[in-house]
């Protein structure tokens, strides 16, 4: 199969949606691979390494869309992309397509076949491309709680693992799944006391089992919320209800429990955030304050370590991708469910339920677009 790897155009994007390594895969099977010129650059990946790895480089993204049949992206494509896509071509990336109606019709109109990283589902209902995001996320919230706890930047003045003689700083941690467990190891590891809060006891169990001694759980409720918060210097919202806006548990009457200079790392604000004064910022601004708390609300915050989170998205995509690869999407989709869950748009029709929904548009089986 013939694959294109455009350069990302969405602001601040820098990472890509193939590796070297990934390149290496590709040509081993016999696959030919083009890269736009400068794709990898801003993950640390030049365009001699994409050579010597067996890839083609062209220059522009129109030559690499035209060349070929399976696209590799990161973000979904905005509008000068989408005259770019053709009927046929498969497109795999992330869509968010009920978060716009606008790309909806745009790609429902191109043809294309879309198969989005967002909806590919094992069996256990993990979603098994937008982990890696969410383990960079986890992690990173606490490296930024921690920075934005300085003094400088209007913070606590607190050092998170604290010096001996003196004791850590106290971090809360707002939901235990994916994000929630990352934040909670990096403080943990910082030497932090941290406390982590669910609403599901198996995972309450399971998170007592594997977390240092430093870690404490407690059932998630307004009650013990309002408890822990005088006492907390860091707090990290990592709630989801699957397809729901997240909910909001810190209202604004309850920042005045906070000392001044606490920090809220808002990780869900995708969702809509957990906290009620929660509105979306961007690395270029990524702090504001209300009645003295300092917020941290970056809705892409894998963004900023694009080194890390490239490499983490492609470990994840390489061996679907390989799959559509060798076999054509539609043997690859018909032989593995999970693929077959990534299917959004294919041809002009809606075969997604999330997006048919979100748009009142007609949807159409699975099975029929085969
Ligand atoms: N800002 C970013 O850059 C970024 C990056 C990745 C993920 N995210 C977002 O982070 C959020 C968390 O993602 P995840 O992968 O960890 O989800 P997850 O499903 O793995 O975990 C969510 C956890 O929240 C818990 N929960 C639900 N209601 C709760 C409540 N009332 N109190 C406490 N816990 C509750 C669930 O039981 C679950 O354990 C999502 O909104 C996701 O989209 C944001």
């Amino acid at each position: 199969m013939i694959i294109g790897v455009p350069k990302e155009i969405k602001s601040n994007e820098n990472r890509v949606a193939l590796t070297p390594a990934g390149v290496m895969e590709m040509e081993r099977r016999g696959h030919q691979v083009y890269i736009q010129s400068g794709a990898g650059v801003g993950s640390g990946f030049e365009d001699e390494e994409y050579m010597a790895n067996g890839a083609d480089i062209l220059a522009t993204a129109d030559e690499v869309w035209a060349k070929a049949e399976m696209i590799m992206k990161v973000k979904e494509p905005i509008a000068e992309e989408y005259k770019r896509c053709r009927p046929g071509q498969l497109v795999f990336t992330y869509f968010h397509f009920a978060s716009s109606e606008e790309l909806t019709h745009a790609m429902i109109e191109s043809g294309a076949i879309c198969l989005a990283y967002e909806t590919v589902e094992t069996k256990d209902r993990q979603l098994p491309l937008l982990i890696p995001m969410s383990e960079v996320a986890g992690r990173m919230a606490i490296q930024q709680g921690a920075k934005y706890l300085e003094k400088p930047v209007r913070g606590r003045g607190v050092l998170l693992g604290g010096v001996p003689g003196v004791p850590p700083g106290r971090v809360l941690v707002l939901g235990g799944g994916i994000v929630g467990t990352q934040a909670a190891k990096m403080a943990a590891g910082l030497g932090a006391a941290v406390t982590i809060l669910d609403v599901n006891l198996s995972r309450l169990r399971y998170l007592s089992d594997i977390m240092p001694a430093n870690v404490v759980t407690m059932f998630s409720n307004e009650y013990n919320i309002r408890k822990l918060l005088p006492q907390h210097d860091l707090i990290v919202g990592a709630v989801l209800i699957p397809g729901a806006i997240a909910p909001k548990l810190i209202k604004r009457n309850m920042l005045k429990l906070m000392r001044p200079g606490t920090v809220m790392v808002d990780v869900a604000v995708d969702q809509g955030g957990c906290f009620e004064t929660t509105h979306a910022t961007t690395h270029a601004d990524p702090t504001y304050i209300v009645e003295d708390i300092v917020h941290y609300c970056v809705a892409n915050m894998p963004g900023a370590v694009p080194f890390t989170s490239t490499v983490a998205l492609t470990n994840a995509t390489l061996p679907y991708a390989l799959q559509l690869a060798d076999k054509g999407w539609q043997k690859a989709c018909r032989e593995n469910q999970e693929l077959k869950l990534g299917l959004n748009v294919v041809q002009g029709k809606v075969v997604y339920k999330g997006v048919s929904d979100a748009f009142g548009l007609q949807l159409h089986g699975v099975e029929d677009v085969f």
